[in-house]
């Protein structure tokens, strides 16, 4: 088996949705940043998505291609990344290995997807290449296709794909985190009901605010909420949620917590999501002592749905 002849580390993306973009931009900047003379190759079904992602890519010292056919990505040196939605990701590794070129090392594949496991990429690993997962914890948008310094990615994989894994998020300034076996499922529901759920709750709480600034704008309101999350954010990246817990559960002021309820009355949605992480946020007050077991108990009762035993 012969080894590529290849000085320049390669990247090949394939899918240039939000992800592949974003993997994309960051990688770029990163290899500017460090000098590093690399190569990104890319594909995606529009072929004028990876046109579009090679102009915006063109830097000096950095071979940005866009490639004609998936199976050109198997001149990558470091890693095949898979950008593609959870249902195809399983088909288009078959077809990717159907074309599996012979008598070179190749580089090894990485899905990008938070729920699957190595499993989906298993017919590549049948054709001899190491297969695995490099997942951002990053809500990744058309509007900001980039990932941030300390950007934690979930990997696992055989392990040279291992290896290439972590090379990649060393990169792009992430910090690796490595997934327990079939771990998958458990590891994308917190992360989605984190990311989705910080969405809408932010959702509800500017139908709530709305009618009570009637003179504020959506944009001033949408801005007073997102201060309001990123104070809270700081403050449990600081203490942890135990320490960063405020409000009126926090501080078992029952009066407030009644009063609340009776404003959410005409809005079942956020009345249940208030009864539902009140439950964790008395846990909370609980465990730190800031209320005492008494004034815990009453709340309990009030924050509990009607009808609901426990
Ligand atoms: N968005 C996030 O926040 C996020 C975060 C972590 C992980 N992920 C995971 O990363 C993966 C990509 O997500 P994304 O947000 O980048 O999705 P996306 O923006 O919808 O992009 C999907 C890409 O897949 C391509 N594609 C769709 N159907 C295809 C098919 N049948 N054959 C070949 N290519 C096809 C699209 O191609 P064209 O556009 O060229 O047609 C596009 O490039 C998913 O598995 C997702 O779960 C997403």
């Amino acid at each position: 088996v012969k080894r590529a002849k290849r000085v320049r580390p390669s990247v090949a993306i394939l899918g240039c949705g939000a992800v592949g973009e974003a993997f994309a931009l960051t990688l770029v900047s990163a290899w500017r940043h460090e000098g590093q003379r690399a190569e990104l190759l890319l594909w995606s079904r529009r072929r004028s998505r990876a046109r579009r992602l090679c102009e915006k890519l063109a830097v000096p010292g950095l071979d940005v291609r866009a490639l004609d056919a998936p199976e050109d990505a198997f001149e990558a040196s470091v890693a095949v990344l898979l950008c593609l939605p959870d249902a195809v990701i399983a088909p288009f590794a078959a077809r990717l290995a159907r074309s599996v070129p012979r008598g070179r090392v190749l580089a090894p594949v990485l899905h990008t997807n938070g729920l699957l496991g190595t499993e989906a990429l298993d017919p590549l690993q049948r054709e001899g290449l190491a297969a695995g997962k490099l997942h951002p914890l990053w809500a990744v948008s058309r509007a900001y296709p980039h990932f941030l310094p300390a950007v934690s990615f979930g990997i696992a994989g055989d392990p040279p794909a291992l290896r290439a894994a972590r090379a990649l998020v060393r990169t792009l300034g992430g910090r690796p985190l490595l997934l327990g076996n079939r771990s998958g499922p458990r590891y994308h529901a917190a992360a989605s009901l984190l990311a989705g759920g910080v969405v809408a709750l932010i959702e509800q709480a500017d139908r709530l605010l709305g009618p009570a600034v009637p003179s504020v704008d959506d944009r001033r309101r949408r801005d007073a909420l997102v201060m309001l999350a990123r104070s809270s954010l700081l403050n449990v990246s600081i203490g942890g949620t135990r320490a960063a817990l405020t409000g009126a559960i926090a501080r078992g002021a029952e009066e407030t917590v009644r009063g609340h309820l009776r404003a959410l009355r005409h809005d079942p949605d956020a009345l249940d999501a208030y009864r539902v992480l009140g439950r964790t946020m008395l846990e909370l007050a609980r465990a730190r002592g800031s209320i005492d077991a008494d004034a815990g108990r009453r709340i309990e009762r009030l924050i509990r749905a009607p009808g609901r035993k426990r």
